[in-house]
């Protein structure tokens, strides 16, 4: 079963890499799904490529991604073991915020991985998703927090780019991040 699921998402991800849908497509060097094994228990959900992800096609590799990583092996979680990617999967240019119909055309891409990898946890990190994926607004009121919608399970939290450069969401992050292994 697992490798119809396996099969499908590879399926997904070539789509992804021909995508046309939204002005996005035209600029970028390489679309970004994602990656991570079906089943994993998280799946990380970031806002959109960097200059180093667009060139590589790998998702969180950059200076963000370094801090992610950071994040994860503190609270001994594998990067092997999450499914990791963005709400929009090309880079925006000078990596202004996506904009809404951006995000509206990659929204579907998404709700497809969710769904074949079927994440315990999907951890929302940063506005960008939170506003994708959920109908909440304020992430100083809800990061930290577990919350249903059309019966999945996300955690909101800052995305690392803000915690790399305020040392306060930062501190927060290490709370939200020791609060995700404890799911
Ligand atoms: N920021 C994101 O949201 N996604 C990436 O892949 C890299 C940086």
């Amino acid at each position: 079963m697992f490798m119809d699921r396996e099969a499908e998402l590879k399926k997904i991800h070539r789509l992804i890499k021909k995508c046309t849908k939204c002005r996005l497509s035209k600029a970028r060097s390489n679309a970004v799904p994602g990656e991570g094994p079906i089943g994993a228990r998280y799946m990380f959900i970031g806002q959109g490529p960097g200059k180093k992800e667009d060139l590589t096609g790998q998702p969180f590799v950059g200076k963000a991604g370094k801090f992610l990583d950071e994040l994860l092996k503190k609270n001994r979680i594998d990067r092997k073991k999450v499914f990791i990617t963005s709400t929009v999967k090309c880079l925006a240019p000078e990596n202004r915020l996506p904009k809404k119909d951006e995000i509206t055309a990659c929204l579907p891409y998404t709700l497809r991985q969710i769904k074949l990898v079927e994440p315990k946890f999907i951890i929302l990190l940063g506005r960008v998703a939170m506003k994708a994926f959920t109908p909440f607004k304020d992430l100083d009121k809800y990061h930290g927090k577990t919350i249903k919608v059309a019966k999945k399970a996300y955690f909101l939290t800052y995305h690392p780019a803000s915690g790399m450069r305020f040392p306060a969401v930062k501190k927060k992050m290490k709370k939200d991040f020791k609060k995700i292994k404890e799911l």
